[in-house]
């Protein structure tokens, strides 16, 4: 079910991913996945084209999409959404954007380190001071701090943004983390936006519970999901916002039109079909990640031993600590020496030397060739 693209089509099907690297750089950088379309959405979408479905979205909660992702929700993460919750926007970083200006107060904003990219910058834009909870590189499990969390708020925070599944730490929190940071949170009064984009990507052996599925958070917190992850239709601009109280909702919904970013039609056609018709290809993806994730580790023990990888929960990339190595900027040599495109670890953490995170949503033969370019390049 899950097809691999041929190297010609996915610079055609990627023009980020693979369009803008070299020919002869094998691209594992940006979260996209080198899988062909599922079927359900590409037919949907081809259905839409020649329909000309190419005006306006409609300006609505709830409706088909609304339906859809509840439908969505409860059969996969055995969670109950009211369809009337779910607000749609164009992608899930402009989803935080609006969460945090229109429900949260000026204070800081706390963010787990390493981070993905774009959110380390997005206190600033919304003119805030950003505050960190770092992971120690060295930590055998990355956790969140709670202790620091507490101070932080205290301190003055307002808000904290929860990426979980997270990004690139690859963890998937359980419910008792969940509830310790509803804990820390309530204690102070402070809101929470989740970034559950990657909620979809959980891996065998973990589960996926909603930050808004923990008791008590409803007044608090957002959660901002989108299919684009796990069906590879981030080109398409549509996300979602969901909300668990209708005073929250409502103000979100009270925003000027001129805030307004509008998501597209197609986007919605697309979401659709992935959240109505896309369960059994998901299935057949998380097989293929599971399989993927586990090639990964033998690869890393056969050619690259002193890498050092916490167990992949969640998601399709994987944070790789070389520092053994002793390269500062193990993803820059691995392009040049290696033909490889990996992300940079300071990219995640600024200053953070010898880490890279590496998409395995591709071939296993692509996977094998990379690894063995990174370790040509870094021993
Ligand atoms: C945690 C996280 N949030 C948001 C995004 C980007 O989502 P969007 O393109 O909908 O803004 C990504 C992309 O990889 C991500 O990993």
């Amino acid at each position: 079910m899950i097809r691999d693209l041929t190297d010609d089509e996915a610079r055609r099907a990627l023009p980020e991913k693979w369009g803008s690297t070299d020919p002869d750089v094998i691209p594992a950088w940006v979260a996209e996945m080198d899988f062909a379309l599922a079927p359900a959405i590409a037919e949907a979408l081809s259905r839409a084209v020649s329909d000309g479905v190419t005006g306006y979205p409609r300006f609505e909660i709830g409706g088909e999409l609304g339906a859809a992702y509840a439908g969505f929700a409860q059969r996969r993460h055995g969670m109950d959404v009211d369809p009337e919750q779910v607000l749609p926007v164009v992608d899930v970083t402009a989803g935080v954007r609006l969460a945090l200006d229109v429900l949260s107060g000026p204070g800081p904003l706390v963010l787990p380190v390493p981070a993905y990219s774009p959110h380390l910058g997005i206190a600033e834009v919304s003119g805030r001071q950003r505050v960190d909870l770092v992971v120690d590189p060295d930590a055998t499990r990355a956790e969140l701090d709670l202790d620091r969390l507490d101070r932080l708020f205290a301190d003055g925070a307002r808000t904290l943004l929860l990426t979980q599944p997270h990004n690139p730490w690859g963890r998937v929190f359980s419910p008792t983390e969940l509830e310790g940071v509803r804990d820390v949170v309530t204690k102070h009064g402070a809101r929470v936006v989740a970034d559950e984009i990657h909620a979809p990507l959980v891996l065998p052996g973990a589960e996926f519970v909603s930050y808004l599925d923990v008791d008590g958070t409803a007044d608090h917190a957002v959660a901002v999901v989108a299919a684009s992850k796990a069906f590879n239709t981030a080109g398409l601009r549509c996300a979602q916002i969901i909300s668990r109280d209708v005073a929250t909702r409502d103000r979100l919904l009270s925003v000027p039109m001129a805030r307004n970013e509008s998501w597209s039609s197609l986007g919605v056609v697309a979401a659709v079909a992935a959240y109505t018709d896309g369960d059994a290809w998901l299935d057949a993806l998380i097989h293929r990640l599971d399989e993927q994730r586990s090639l990964l580790t033998a690869l890393l023990a056969e050619h690259l031993p002193a890498a050092r990888m916490r167990p992949l929960e969640g998601t399709y990339l994987a944070w790789i600590d070389v520092r053994a190595y002793g390269h500062a900027d193990p993803a820059s040599l691995a392009l040049q020496k290696g033909r490889v495109r990996v992300a940079p670890g300071h990219d995640f953490h600024p200053d953070l030397p010898g880490h890279l995170r590496l998409n395995i949503a591709t071939s296993p033969d692509r996977l094998r060739e990379i690894v063995r370019r990174l370790a040509g390049a870094l021993t």
